[in-house]
């Protein structure tokens, strides 16, 4: 499996542009492709027209209690999978500095 990040601390730069044509060529090349949408503002699920309104907090497949692959959900496109943005991820980048901060201490 392949993971592809766009980060940049910029907004407006293309990052979300980019992850969503990218997973659409994967995708239409016959890849099978997920795309994750971490920002809580949601557009790269409002670019692939995820209806879909997600609750799930992201500190519970931190934790292990909810397995990832229960949030994927379908796209109108073949071999594109998407597990949509919600609000709870506003807090998801302190969950992840406090997960990686208590895997330093261990
Ligand atoms: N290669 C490009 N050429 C022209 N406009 C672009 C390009 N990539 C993105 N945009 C436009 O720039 C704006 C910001 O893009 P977006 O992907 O939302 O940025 P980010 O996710 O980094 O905030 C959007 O209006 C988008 O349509
Ligand atoms: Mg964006």
């Amino acid at each position: 499996m392949e993971t592809i990040a766009f980060f940049n601390l910029k907004g407006g730069v293309g990052k979300t542009t980019s992850a969503v044509n990218i997973a659409w060529h994967a995708a239409n090349e016959g890849i099978p492709t997920l795309i994750w949408d971490l920002d809580p503002q949601g557009a790269a699920s409002w670019l692939l027209k995820s209806k879909v309104k997600t609750k799930h907090e992201p500190k519970r497949f931190l934790s292990g209690k909810t397995p990832v692959g229960e949030l994927v959900k379908p796209t109108d496109y073949e071999n594109l999978d998407i597990i949509p943005a919600g609000f709870s991820y506003r807090n998801f980048e302190q969950q992840l500095m406090e997960l990686s901060s208590q895997g330093k201490k261990t």
